[in-house]
């Protein structure tokens, strides 16, 4: 077990925070995935039109926010204004409306992120979808640098950079050779094992349906010495199997759920 991880059960890492909870990739999410005893977090980044890193998810801002059109093309000013809660529900009591419904740059999440004793691990994926994409990962490295996450140290808060991205990962090797990374896997891809080893991943990100068809991919990672990561993962079924081939994280969009059905079937 490496030390970056650092523990024998796999950690349960909160996907876009507790997002099925609160709304995705807000104070609020993390707050709340924090309070459900994570491990960590997963955010998502991309680029503003003036090259700022914020956390967000899909192309463009309809789905999430009460704006439209593309993240891309609006700076960060213009998006600060926008409200990226309500569209999920009114905020309980324990969280103000800014923590419900504003937007965090990847500085913002990290400083919470470095400020905590308990050690999280953030999961922070570049999202391959504009055209200032190739300044991402440096932007990404400087922010993790910044708040002193470089670091592989189990008992320290931590960073590691992921991407379903070739060139996004071997970009990020040749800026922080040392940096942990982790190579996304929506589908099973050809001559993985000399893929892997160009790309140079400290592990493979698998996604659940993934594990579920070729579970043998979880011994052909361990026999090139790469950890198994496995997203979206939310049902009892999907925790069972991610138990039973013992990865070593576990990414949720519930943590308190997950560590629930952890422990009911450690216990059976
Ligand atoms: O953790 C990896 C996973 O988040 C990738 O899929 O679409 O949720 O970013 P997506
Ligand atoms: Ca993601």
């Amino acid at each position: 077990m490496s030390t970056f991880l650092g523990q024998q059960r796999p950690l349960v890492i909160a996907h876009r925070g507790a997002s099925s909870l609160a709304p995705e990739m807000t104070m609020a999410a993390y707050l709340k995935a924090r309070q459900d005893l994570a491990d960590g977090y997963e955010c998502d980044v991309q680029l503003t039109k003036d090259l700022q890193p914020v956390c967000f998810h899909d192309t463009n801002l309809n789905r999430t926010s009460n704006g439209f059109g593309r993240l891309g093309a609006k700076t960060l000013a213009e998006l600060k204004k926008l409200d990226y809660g309500t569209w999920f529900g009114e905020p309980p009591t324990e969280f103000t409306i800014e923590q419900w419904c504003s937007m965090l740059t990847l500085s913002e999440l990290l400083e919470f992120v470095a400020a905590q004793s308990t050690a999280p691990i953030m999961l922070i994926e570049t999202k391959h979808i504009s055209a200032n994409g190739i300044k991402l990962e440096a932007a990404s490295i400087a922010a993790i640098k910044k708040f002193g996450l470089d670091n592989h140290d189990s008992t320290k808060p931590r960073a590691a950079l992921m991407s379903f991205s070739i060139p996004a990962l071997r970009r990020a090797r040749s800026i922080d050779p040392d940096l942990y990374t982790v190579f996304l896997l929506a589908k099973k891809l050809p001559a993985l094992d000399k893929l892997s080893n160009f790309v140079g991943s400290n592990a493979w990100g698998l996604g659940v349906h993934l594990l579920q068809t070729n579970p043998e991919l979880v011994e052909q990672a361990r026999s090139n010495g790469i950890q198994v990561f496995v997203w979206t993962v939310n049902t009892p079924e999907q925790i069972e199997l991610c138990l039973k081939y013992k990865v070593d994280v576990i990414i949720t969009d519930n943590p308190a759920a997950t560590n629930q059905t952890i422990a009911r079937l450690a216990a059976s």
